[in-house]
């Protein structure tokens, strides 16, 4: 079973959702001594095992698969389903930029947990994790069954107990700082918001399993600082996102590099979901206006996302980014974990 007494670097490039996380990227974090993650969220069973073998045919290092733990979902009233209609097909955007007519999507709304996650017990990845929520049962056990250790997101102490209390081998602390989704349980109750630090302390006080720091950690010193808080290794996302192996979109990292003084926000206005990305246009129109629950958001704005992708507009697309976007390296991501390791020593 994957330990991490294991690895060379205490760091885990972040898993992330939305094709950034390439097999060349996962491979190459892997072979420097850290942890490769893909972020399969949305993902058919088909590209997760192609994944899952393309990056093995590259690195002989830990590989971690992470998924969503989607929770039950009902669709609002019709008035509110007409009105988050209305909001996205009056954005100020071009006809095309829904293919068809915009309407609210069938059931079933996100994908089957059971059926995503075949391919891991065949490929075996070192490091199966979990966002949003505890999968169940029987995946933790035949996980552990496999040798792959299991760990799951936290943003406060009463859901890193939990965690603990359910098998996982260890516990991701995302502190407000971090970039894309808010791996809260529950999305309508009270949000602690504790930054990074402070969540790692109090994991480490309260939990005996290992915690790994995650949200706003861009360099060697920022590692330093998570391990002494109490840290066994720190998860990096944002400062992943620019490297040349990274599949992000040609504007998610030209705003990450220039625009460094719009600043992140946290918006449910993409997915449904509290997340922090770079502030935009379609960020500041959604405001006020009718959203409909997550993953069912996300899908309805599934079409604009691609069409500001293909067309190059950094303000229809979700930029996920942490605070310390600003401190974006592009490099190889050899050289970036190269680097993380001198500033570290
Ligand atoms: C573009 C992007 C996509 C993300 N997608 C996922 C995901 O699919 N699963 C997950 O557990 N975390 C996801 N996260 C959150 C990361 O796991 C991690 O908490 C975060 O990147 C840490 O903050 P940082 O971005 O400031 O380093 C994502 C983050 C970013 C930036």
């Amino acid at each position: 079973m994957f330990t991490f007494k294991q690895l060379t670097l205490p760091i885990i490039q972040a898993p992330m959702a939305g094709g950034v996380c390439t097999p060349e990227l996962v491979a190459a974090v892997a072979n420097a001594g850290g942890v490769g993650s893909f972020g399969f969220a949305y993902s058919a069973p088909k590209k997760i095992a192609e994944d899952l073998a393309a990056a093995r045919a590259l690195t002989t290092g830990p590989i971690n698969a992470n998924f969503f733990v989607f929770a039950p979902v009902a669709l609002p009233d019709v008035g509110t389903q007409q009105k988050a209609i209305s909001a996205l097909g009056n954005l100020p955007i071009a006809e095309d930029a829904f293919t068809g007519d915009l309407t609210v999507p069938s059931e079933p709304f996100y994908p089957d947990l059971n059926e995503q996650i075949a391919p891991v017990w065949e490929h075996k990845p070192d490091m199966l994790t979990f966002h949003f929520g505890i999968p169940d049962a029987h995946i933790v056990d035949k996980a552990h069954a496999l040798g792959i250790a299991v760990g799951m997101t936290a943003t406060c102490v009463s859901d890193a107990l939990a965690i603990q209390a359910a098998g996982a081998d260890f516990i991701v602390a995302q502190g407000i700082e971090a970039g894309g989704h808010r791996g809260v349980f529950e999305v309508d109750a009270a949000d602690e918001e504790l930054n990074t630090l402070a969540l790692t302390m109090q994991l480490a006080m309260h939990c005996s399993i290992p915690i790994v720091s995650a949200g706003g950690i861009m360099d060697g010193a920022d590692i330093r600082a998570a391990i002494n808080a109490g840290a066994t290794a720190a998860q990096l996302g944002t400062a992943f996102l620019c490297c040349d192996e990274s599949g992000a979109s040609a504007a998610h990292k030209h705003y990450l590099i220039n625009e460094d003084k719009r600043g992140s926000v946290i918006t449910r206005a993409f997915s449904g979901r509290p997340a922090r990305g770079i502030d935009n246009a379609y960020i500041k129109h959604m405001q006020g206006q009718a959203i409909l629950p997550f993953p069912i958001q996300n899908t309805m704005t599934g079409p604009m996302r691609k069409w500001a992708a293909d067309t190059n507009n950094g303000e229809y697309q979700s930029l996920w980014a942490g605070t310390q976007y600003h401190r974006s390296r592009a490099m190889p991501a050899a050289e970036l974990m190269q680097t993380l390791s001198s500033e570290m020593a």
